[in-house]
């Protein structure tokens, strides 16, 4: 029997940081801030519409089917055959594009989200992943569930396969913190993606395999030790850090600050740092900062504990 539709949903998706180091592609977390608001009503008037953006400076689309949250809530909506119902939807964008916070990520996975919900959850969370996966990929030609994974999911995911979309949550340690920093210029996905090497040495490939074993087997452990010990990325790093000014200068403060790594958040230019406790992240986050208002860029700190809930309705009818 189809469910009741609600008349107005309102939820919060989060800002992720993906590869986490040594997962490109394959691990991720969820941070607490930023994030976007999505609004979805139930309209009188067939079909689905996004009537208002707001926060993207003109530069997103109304055109649903050109819009990462418009991709993500079309394509379920066609799965459950319902393309005919009046739906209208509201994005508030409130973070940075091409931040490497998993900006389209939130957007899509808030559409989706958002859809479902309105829609009496006909879907589990983890039946949404191909939607908001397709909704991302609009964004940055590009399939994988790094971003859209801890977002929907929350916590820390492992994507084992993302063409099987094989997608794994993994203890959270009680005292992990992550320190964010965003630096004000842009680096487009698709650019960061360019400039990776096709080719990997076998010895570099062996030791970020035990990097991403041992950043997994620290998280289960709670043993801070090892997650530091694991927290470097010997394939992406190397090459995207020539696009983040001051990139090694604000590594070398984190470190000396007590982070437990530092490394690039998805394709960048954020940056971020896991630390034990959250007196250290704070510190951490203040002195890369400082390190980027030398140059002097703009930067905005994000010290959080993973957030273990990922998207949420703030509040529905
Ligand atoms: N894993 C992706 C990358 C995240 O590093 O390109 C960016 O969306």
């Amino acid at each position: 029997m189809t469910k009741q539709i609600l008349q107005e949903v309102r939820v919060f998706s989060p800002a992720t940081v993906a590869n986490v180091a040594c997962g490109f592609d394959v691990l991720g977390f969820a941070i607490e801030l930023p994030g976007d608001e999505i609004i979805v009503r139930s309209s009188p008037q067939p079909g689905f519409r996004i009537t208002k953006i707001t926060g993207d400076d003109g530069r997103l689309p109304l055109d649903p089917k050109l819009n990462t949250a418009g991709v993500a809530a079309l394509d379920l909506l066609r799965h459950l055959g319902r393309t005919d119902l009046g739906i209208e939807m509201e994005i508030h964008k409130q973070m940075p594009f091409g931040s490497g916070l998993g900006s389209s990520a939130a957007s899509a996975v808030g559409g989706a989200f958002a859809v479902n919900q309105l829609l009496g959850e006909p879907l589990t969370r983890r039946q949404l992943l191909p939607f908001v996966v397709a909704g991302e990929a609009a964004a940055d030609g590009a399939w994988h569930a790094d971003n859209v994974g801890p977002c929907l999911l929350g916590g820390i995911t492992l994507i084992r396969s993302n063409a099987e979309l094989d997608v794994h949550n993994i203890p959270i340690p009680q005292n992990l913190w992550a320190a964010v920093v965003h630096p004000d210029i842009v680096v487009l996905t698709k650019v960061a993606r360019e400039i990776m090497p096709r080719h990997i040495q076998l010895e570099t490939s062996t030791q970020q395999s035990g990097n991403l074993g041992g950043l997994i087997c620290g998280l289960y452990q709670s043993d801070y030790a090892l997650i530091g010990r694991s927290v470097h990325d010997l394939i992406a790093e190397p090459h995207r850090q020539r696009l983040i000014p001051e990139f090694y200068r604000a590594k070398r403060e984190a470190l000396a600050a007590g982070a437990l790594g530092f490394s690039i958040s998805g394709a960048g230019p954020s940056v971020f740092a896991l630390c034990e406790g959250e007196a250290t992240a704070r510190q951490v986050a203040a002195a890369v900062a400082t390190v980027f208002e030398s140059v002097p860029i703009k930067a905005t700190q994000y010290v959080s504990r993973i957030n273990p809930q990922g998207v949420h309705v703030l509040s529905q009818k």
